[in-house]
């Protein structure tokens, strides 16, 4: 049997974490698992059911009927809630702020622990999201925390809206990830930090290039 290669990146909101691992993944032949996506998809589905997405009690009762998975078509991950793909619908900023207050939420967290924690026992893959290495794949091979300055983050993905057509101004962008930083790293549950025997990369003065390159050597040196 092949061996099973687990990659964990984990770090802030727009630190380039998706782009650089699926860049990586990519490259190294790996497959590319979005975390965050399946966070987004239950924080639209309680947006869908007009919930208020920082209820614990009724976006807990919302799970006994919902169901949130992954499929990749053509190598490229889609995300379906309730038979639905979703993929396009959970990148608004709005789906963000639902999914950094679904994300807080323990019932929430354990719904979707099996499906990554089966992704990874059966694929060799690149997985990021904000727990990966200190709560989802403790024994990872390769554990990496992409971070940026709150200014440069916020800079990418407000040119990445901007490109998509939305007009959010910076300053907005800027607050938003600030709060959702807050937000993700002073959580009671698996709050955004990382891992003990992980590896910082600052990607702050790194182009895309630079970061993924980065990235990709650091998981060749354990592969
Ligand atoms: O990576 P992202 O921006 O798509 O994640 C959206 C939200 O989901 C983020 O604010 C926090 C939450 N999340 C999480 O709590 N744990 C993960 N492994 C991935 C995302």
């Amino acid at each position: 049997m092949k061996k099973i290669i687990n990659v964990a990146i984990d770090g802030p909101g727009g630190a380039g974490k998706s782009t650089v691992a699926k860049a990586a993944a990519k490259e190294l032949g790996l497959i590319y698992v979005d975390t965050g996506a399946l966070y987004r998809a239950v924080g639209v589905g309680a947006l869908k059911n007009g919930l208020d997405t920082k209820d614990a009690a009724s976006v807990t009762e919302m799970l006994t009927d919902t169901e949130v998975g992954l499929k990749y078509i053509d190598g490229v991950q889609h995300v379906f809630l309730n038979g639905e793909d979703v993929s396009e619908i959970i990148r608004t900023p709005d789906a963000s702020m639902a999914a950094s207050n679904v994300s807080a939420i323990q019932a929430v967290r354990d719904f979707l622990f099996d499906t990554q924690r089966n992704i990874a026992k059966n694929n060799s893959c690149v997985m990021d999201g904000r727990d990966i290495a200190t709560v989802v794949l403790p024994d990872a091979q390769v554990k990496i925390f992409l971070t940026a300055s709150a200014e440069v983050r916020a800079q990418r993905r407000f040119l990445e809206l901007k490109e998509k057509g939305s007009d959010e101004p910076y300053e907005k962008v800027l607050a938003e990830l600030l709060e959702r930083d807050y937000q993700d790293s002073h959580r009671e549950i698996a709050p955004l930090k990382p891992a003990e025997d992980s590896v910082t990369v600052d990607t702050s003065e790194m182009s895309l290039e630079q970061s993924i390159s980065t990235v990709v050597n650091l998981i060749k040196e354990k592969m």
